[in-house]
């Protein structure tokens, strides 16, 4: 149960920024990033995700990084929003302008869930779109009909998949709609500005289910430890947030799993 202080700190009738990372879809089946099963099989060797999700990859053997995200694809497709998302998106109905969701899951649960893009900020892009690998397409666009969404693992890209995945304006092979390791943040794929902006504004940030292993999530924790504004961070470990929160003394660490905590947190939020 939420403890009196963590209420306290619930009510603001300022912004409230939710920053969501793989592990509010553990609990919906999707695997998170750094857990195991994660390595993808080419020829005889095994390729970690930090390997296969970059550009020098797409690169040297683009229908190998495609089977892989087509492979994950089918995976975040066969899986539904659970208890925490559903919070979420009550959340954003109840508060509206002020609630904003930074999500650096690429599965498009939230989405899902039926909160907007407007309030959703997919960082790291997401799985259900695809853009012109020569960039000259003005935005993403939905994945094409005609690849198969229940993708068996190791399984080849066939000739008529590969046609369906060329940019429609050029007809060079698009990409994955997603951030790679070895590419930067920007505002108009991944809304960087406005996730510092909203950092800037925000009056409570609620980290849920992450490492803080990328950068502009532990931006936005480093900011709100700036400002002095509390964070309450949810996770069965502790992190980096829980460090931050621990040294700036405001805010609180949840221990346990965004199912147990985010429903309880939406819950106690007050309505007007
Ligand atoms: P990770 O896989 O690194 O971390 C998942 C986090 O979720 C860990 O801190 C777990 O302790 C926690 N966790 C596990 N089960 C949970 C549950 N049921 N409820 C709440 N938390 C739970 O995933 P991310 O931190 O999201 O970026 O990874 C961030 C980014 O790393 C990914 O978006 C990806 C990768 O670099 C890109 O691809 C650009």
């Amino acid at each position: 149960m939420l403890a009196p202080p963590v209420r306290c700190l619930l009510d603001t009738p300022g912004l409230i920024l939710w920053l969501t990372g793989a592990g509010v879809s553990a609990e919906s089946g999707i695997p998170t990033f750094r857990g195991k099963e994660g390595y993808w099989q080419v020829g005889s060797r095994n390729y970690q995700p930090e390997e296969m999700a970059t550009w020098a990859a797409f690169q040297e053997m683009p229908e190998e990084v495609w089977a892989w995200y087509l492979y994950r694809r089918g995976i975040c497709r066969g899986a539904e929003p659970n208890a925490a998302h559903r919070a979420l998106a009550a959340a954003e109905r109840r508060r509206g302008e002020r609630f904003l969701l930074v999500t650096q899951n690429v599965d498009g649960l939230h989405l899902r869930a039926g909160n907007t893009l407007d309030r959703t900020y997919q960082i790291h892009g997401n799985i259900d779109f695809m853009r012109c690998s020569r960039e000259c397409l003005p935005a993403p666009v939905p994945m094409p009909e005609g690849v198969d969404v229940a993708w068996g693992k190791g399984r080849p890209i066939t000739e008529r998949e590969l046609q369906a995945l060329k940019c429609p304006s050029c007809g060079a092979l698009a990409r994955p709609h997603v951030l790679w390791f070895d590419e930067s943040y920007d505002e108009a794929n991944f809304r960087f500005e406005s996730s510092i902006d909203a950092a800037q504004r925000a009056s409570l940030v609620v980290v849920v289910g992450t490492t803080g292993a990328t950068s502009l999530p532990m931006h936005i924790g480093t900011i709100a430890a700036q400002r002095g504004i509390p964070m309450v961070v949810i996770n069965p470990e502790p992190n980096p947030f829980s460090a931050l929160v621990q040294r700036t003394g405001q805010g609180a660490f949840l221990c346990g799993t965004a199912g147990q905590w985010v429903p309880e947190i939406v819950d106690a939020l007050p309505s007007a």
